[in-house]
């Protein structure tokens, strides 16, 4: 007993440790055997003897795993000390995040618009009928208002439906000439695979003397180049908008030979400048509007809109740098 329990205290080594765990305590271990012996005791000395025996048992088993618990600090220690353990590393699992395709979406159209000399303006979420309807020639009861499908507060505000109010306000606040573009959230009472109530629109304004059609059509044509990265072919399509006069809806022709429509856009009508305190005699404009997840899923090859709010890592890990 004492030459083992010596034995333990000058294990060197957790292996050497063990080993001595096996020879003591093991199942043919020399303590075991005792144990097992204890069987051909007579009667009467069995019990004393087997009482000792598990003492002796015990005894061991706490000097083998205080010296266990000796050796593993030492280990520690000496790991410590001789600079093992690096604690400026960066811990394990940290995975880096990465930009969400609505915002590097956003922030390419607005980098390709920003190179076009349009500068940023925003607008409120929470609109009046005025700012998202009526100055934009939506008088109260105009059919174009139903197809909006509006969210309405009890207050009589409502959510806008679309970031053409921003327009209005930026005429009213800055006059012209003006060349601005508007991006941020809008909300319709919508929901399936291409549509979800609150979803994205960057708007674009350009308010002076002479601007034509024909500069609409010559920007929109080099921002989708940009933006797809490659030549495209476009058309634009008559439309209708009740804030532009004409309308037009602009279509990319796409790989397999089909017209996808990226976006609205028309001159602004003269009632539309009106209500931005600008002279239509004086002044023309042109509009555009266009929705940010049809431009991600475009260039992204997404299908369902519903992956752009569902937040799941997967999918979004796949737009890392
Ligand atoms: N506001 C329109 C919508 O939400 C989009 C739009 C179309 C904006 C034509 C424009 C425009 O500025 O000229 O559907």
């Amino acid at each position: 007993m004492r030459k083992a329990l010596a034995a333990i205290q000058s294990a060197a080594a957790p292996d050497e440790l063990e080993a001595l765990r096996v020879r003591l305590l093991g199942r043919k271990g020399e303590v075991t055997a005792q144990l097992k012996a204890l069987g051909s005791l007579p009667a009467a000395e069995r019990p004393a003897a087997g009482k000792a025996v598990n003492r002796i048992k015990k005894e061991l088993s706490a000097a083998i795993a205080e010296r266990r618990r000796a050796l593993n600090e030492c280990l520690l220690d000496a790991d410590l000390s001789a600079g093992g353990i690096d604690a400026s590393l960066p811990g394990r699992g940290v995975l880096p995040g990465s930009e969400h395709p609505i915002s590097r979406t956003l922030r390419r159209v607005r980098t390709i618009l920003a190179g076009a000399g349009f500068s940023a303006r925003s607008g409120p979420e929470i609109e009046d009928e005025f700012h998202n309807f009526t100055a934009l020639n939506m008088p109260g009861n105009h059919p174009a208002r139903d197809m909006h499908d509006t969210f309405y507060l009890p207050s009589g505000m409502l959510l806008r439906t679309h970031t053409s109010p921003v327009q209005i306000r930026s005429m009213l606040a800055e006059g012209a000439p003006l060349k601005i573009i508007s991006s941020g959230r809008v909300f319709r009472r919508d929901s399936d695979q291409t549509h979800t109530p609150v979803f994205h629109q960057v708007e674009g304004l350009a308010v002076d003397e002479g601007v034509s059609l024909a500069n609409l059509k010559s920007l929109l044509h080099e921002f989708a180049e940009r933006f797809f990265e490659r030549k495209v072919q476009v058309r634009f399509r008559a439309s209708y908008f009740p804030f532009t006069e004409p309308s037009a809806e602009m279509d990319v022709r796409w790989e397999d030979g089909g017209w996808l429509e990226i976006l609205g856009c028309g001159m602004v009508h003269p009632q539309v400048l009106r209500s931005g305190g600008l002279d239509p005699e004086r002044y023309t404009g042109y509009a555009f509007g266009m929705g940010v997840e049809r431009m991600a899923m475009l260039r992204y090859g997404v299908r369902d809109i519903r992956r752009l709010f569902g937040n799941d890592v997967r999918f979004l890990g796949q737009f890392a740098p």
